[in-house]
């Protein structure tokens, strides 16, 4: 099968299309385990705990379906974690790290989650909510790298973590609550180069080493995937092995044996998810040729938000050639381009495509990671789309049901005079 491609037959498809609409999600079940089952496998000297950073796809079958795994949560708000409890994690499987810390912190560090302070001030607020706990640290270690500038999430440009030069202040902070700092965490970015990202893991430990009582080191997610052909992706075997050598070495030197913490998102899901949609129309400029999906920013911001590139598979009822085409999404907006130029979201690229008329059917491949869980969702008043899951047995299960107007429109009120 080609990346065009990613999971779907097209029969699946067109049966899929039949049973629950366009568009719609379609995660499969054995591509989800494959990639947990390669985390999993991540090399660790001293224990491994693997947590899903569950932003990525928060629905809960794909989290039930995680937890069987024995995956643990990364949780990015206190709604997070709230959900995550409701999917069935126990709150001790659950870690907080948010930009946000939540009003009511006191009352989900008293159900037994985790946390990582990712600032001075929500170390000072998690103390006064529960002195004399542990805690981890989330630190900004200077260097940051990212598939964008806008998932970069290290380096003096960015708001995220304690900036690494401030242990000190950190660490008295911690000692005034008589708080125990037990974990060191950091995650520089989404799509990071592995290079760079090994080379912070391994200065991470310099950190670890400040903290006598660390125990665990998270060096959080950012695994690039391959979506479209001819990219590579991040292999957890050959980034993790340096990393493994290194925390054996600081096992040497200091005598401490710590347990590697990742957190992915991406990698597990972006690859065993795909936007099922269909032509809706086929307009033509002077220069161009455009396919309209009944899908878009709707369903998958990347591409409008960090020209973020998707394969796409256009399925025409019958063989009418190829020919060049960009591919636009329903929306009001000529920003909701699908293929637009990598890095350049309002760049027009066209691809070489399948000639197609309205009806025939679309995958928009990749999109398990950030995309459901991350869209325009009820812009134009569409509604939120449904979600299947393709299991291992070739059985399609609805896990989200596609929104009613009724729903939409659920908590509005108008007030009496108007
Ligand atoms: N840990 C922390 C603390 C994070 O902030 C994130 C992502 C992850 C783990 C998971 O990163 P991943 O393995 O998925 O790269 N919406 C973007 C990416 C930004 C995610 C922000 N944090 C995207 O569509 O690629």
């Amino acid at each position: 099968m080609s990346r065009e491609t990613p999971f779907l037959t097209q029969a699946q498809a067109g049966a899929i299309a039949q049973a629950h609409g366009t568009p719609c999600y379609v995660y499969d079940q054995g591509r989800l385990e494959a990639q947990a089952d390669a985390m999993l496998a991540f090399p660790a000297a001293f224990g491994l705990t693997v947590r899903f950073a569950m932003k990525a796809c928060p629905s809960a079958a794909v989290l039930r379906l995680l937890h069987r795994k024995g995956l643990h949560i990364d949780a990015s708000s206190g709604w997070e974690v709230r959900r995550a409890i409701r999917a069935g994690f126990e709150p001790a499987r659950i870690s907080l790290s948010t930009q946000e810390l939540p009003a009511d912190i006191a009352e989900l560090l008293a159900l037994g989650i985790e946390v990582n302070a990712c600032s001075l001030h929500q170390l000072g607020r998690i103390g006064a909510a529960a002195p004399g706990r542990a805690v981890g640290l989330r630190f900004n270690p200077g260097r940051g790298s990212g598939g964008t500038g806008k998932t970069n999430v290290g380096g003096s440009d960015s708001s995220f973590g304690i900036w690494h030069e401030w242990s000190a202040e950190a660490a008295a902070l911690a000692a005034r609550h008589r708080l125990r700092v037990t974990r060191i965490h950091t995650h520089i970015g989404s799509g990071s180069d592995p290079a760079v990202w090994q080379a912070v893991s391994e200065s991470s430990l310099a950190l670890v080493a400040r903290f006598p009582e660390v125990v665990a080191l998270n060096l959080g997610g950012g695994y690039k995937v391959a979506r479209m052909e001819g990219e590579k992706g991040t292999d957890p075997q050959v980034v993790g092995l340096p990393v493994r050598a290194a925390f054996e070495r600081f096992a040497a030197e200091h005598g401490r044996r710590l347990r590697l913490e990742i957190e992915p998102g991406t990698f597990l899901v972006a690859n065993a998810g795909a936007v099922l949609a269909r032509v809706v129309d086929v307009v033509r400029t002077d220069t161009r040729t455009f396919v309209k999906l009944d899908s878009g920013m709707t369903e998958i911001l990347r591409p409008s938000l960090y020209g973020a590139q998707h394969p796409v598979a256009l399925w025409p009822a019958a063989d009418r050639g190829r020919a060049p085409t960009v591919v636009v999404g329903h929306c009001c907006e000529s920003g909701d381009l699908v293929t637009c130029a990598p890095g350049e979201s309002e760049t027009l690229a066209p691809r070489d495509l399948p000639v197609v008329a309205p009806g025939d059917l679309a995958v928009i491949g990749g999109a398990g990671a950030y995309c459901a869980a991350m869209s325009a969702k009820n812009y134009n008043s569409f509604p939120e789309a449904p979600e299947v899951l393709l299991g291992v047995d070739g059985q399609v299960r609805l896990i989200r049901r596609r929104q009613t107007l009724d729903q939409m429109l659920a908590n509005e009120s108008v007030p009496g005079d108007l």
